[in-house]
């Protein structure tokens, strides 16, 4: 049996006080006397999120300890428990790699802290895992990022997933609507289709009988008998995009199919039940568009009971690293090409841009980068908005980092930009930055 916790002291009666003070903050621990039987249980294939050992073991040390960890998967965070003579060795073990470390006497609210800062670091690492392997099986509906938006959409996917809720999804053009669509539908499980409708695209008429269906002779020109869209979707999801275009007779048609579940195909009075999942997706404000009579109150209403909002690239910039990597590497399988390098200072620029389409630009960026045509990297000076802006985005964009390389934590991040807590604290206020939402264990 694995636990959340391996725990390694040569003292019994250290062992059971720190256990106890883990057991209580809700971990699970295993306890161990010695490095060998350690090592045998990670080559079993037993994994904790985290390592806890003392640096002076009876047979061997936390030195020794923290690299045959590490060589095992260096994923684990190790933390070592140092005595008063140790500091040589434990500056030595974080050159290593060893994650942290705790200086006895410690507080139990230490240990806790510590506990859980390298247990955020874990499933960070564990995430990350997770979603390269989703790519690399080529499943292109899943929602790539690891900003606290994106994971708190694709918690609230896999949440409803399975929930036959209608759904509208808010967001920019580019901000990934019609991919959070299909995760929701693969999230359901149906083997039933998934139908995408623009709205935008066809005249009124065809709109109604594409939707709807007809019988045969129902209008002119309507020689045969036609299922509709909503009944070809049977017990998948219909997608009806840019709703806000659809006609108003149309909306009203519609907000009667969702309430009563049911559908007659023009010229017909058999009603057929309706078993699909209904998700709308929207670039405008629905309200408004209420307000201004060309969408009907009462079926934005119906709609907007469970909404997913997707972001704007620009408040996620965090994102961008992990985005254009997947994409260029995309673009160089497809094109069979190498990947051009790019520093640093390219990414931060781009970190820096506002990205006006979202996700879908920063896709054809990462497609011209691949192929050389995108060498130089864009300057803030060459952004289209003004200074304020673009110092603005910068600071956003380094706070993210510092709090995301802290797992939340307001005053390591502090730290690393070396400001005081209570700015941080203000920067964060002032620019709606919620630090709780980057710790991993919420
Ligand atoms: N989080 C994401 N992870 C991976 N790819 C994404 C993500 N978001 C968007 N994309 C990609 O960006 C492009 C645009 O996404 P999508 O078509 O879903 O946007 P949209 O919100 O429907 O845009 P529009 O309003 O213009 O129709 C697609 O190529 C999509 O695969
Ligand atoms: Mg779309």
């Amino acid at each position: 049996m694995s636990a959340d916790i391996f725990l390694v002291d040569d003292d019994e009666l250290v062992r059971e006080g720190l256990q106890q003070v883990l057991e209580l903050s809700g971990w699970s621990v295993r306890t161990f006397a010695d490095m060998s039987t350690v090592m045998s249980s990670l080559q079993r294939g037993e994994e904790p999120l985290v390592l806890i050992s003392d640096v002076r073991l009876e047979k061997g040390d936390g030195l020794q300890l923290q690299r045959a960890v590490r060589a095992h998967d260096a994923g684990i965070p190790v933390v070592l428990i140092t005595g008063h003579g140790d500091i040589d060795m434990a500056v030595q073990a974080m050159r290593d790699g060893a994650h942290d470390f705790l200086e006895k006497p410690f507080s139990a609210g230490k240990l806790v802290a510590t506990t859980r800062r390298a247990m955020g670091q874990r499933k960070l690492v564990l995430e990350n895992l997770a979603l390269r392997q989703q790519i690399e099986q080529g499943n292109e509906w899943g929602l790539i990022g690891h900003s606290p938006e994106i994971r708190r959409v694709r918690r609230l996917i896999s949440d409803i997933g399975q929930s036959r809720v209608d759904v509208l999804i808010l967001g920019e053009t580019g901000t990934g609507k019609e991919v959070a669509a299909r995760a929701l539908h693969a999230a359901s499980g149906t083997q039933d289709p998934f139908v995408a409708i623009n709205c935008s695209a066809l005249p009124e008429s065809v709109f109604e009988s594409e939707m709807f269906g007809h019988e045969s002779g129902a209008f002119t020109g309507a020689s045969r008998r036609r299922v509709g869209k909503i009944e070809h979707a049977r017990k998948g999801t219909v997608f009806l995009d840019e709703i806000e275009s659809m006609p108003l007779s149309l909306q009203a048609k519609l907000l009667r199919t969702i309430q009563e579940r049911s559908v007659e195909r023009l010229g017909s009075n058999d009603s057929v039940a309706v078993g699909c999942r209904f998700i709308a997706a929207t670039k405008v404000d629905l309200l408004q568009a209420a307000r201004n009579g060309s969408f009907r109150e009462d079926l934005y209403y119906r709609l907007e009971v469970v909404t997913l909002a997707l972001p704007p690239l620009r408040h996620r910039t965090e994102d961008i690293p992990l985005l254009f990597g997947h994409f260029v590497t995309q673009a160089a399988r497809r094109h069979g090409a190498e990947v051009p390098p790019w520093t640093s200072d390219d990414m931060l620029a781009w970190q820096q841009r506002d990205w006006p389409g979202n996700v879908r630009e920063l896709r054809n960026m990462a497609e011209r980068w691949c192929l050389g045509l995108e060498r130089l990297p864009v300057q803030a000076s060459r952004s289209r908005s003004g200074l304020t802006e673009t110092l603005g985005r910068v600071e956003r964009t380094l706070i993210e980092n510092a709090l995301r390389d802290h797992a939340g934590n307001v005053q390591a991040a502090a730290d690393q930009l070396r400001i005081p807590r209570k700015t941080l604290y203000d920067k964060l206020y002032r620019l709606g930055i919620d630090a709780a939402g980057y710790r991993s264990d919420v």
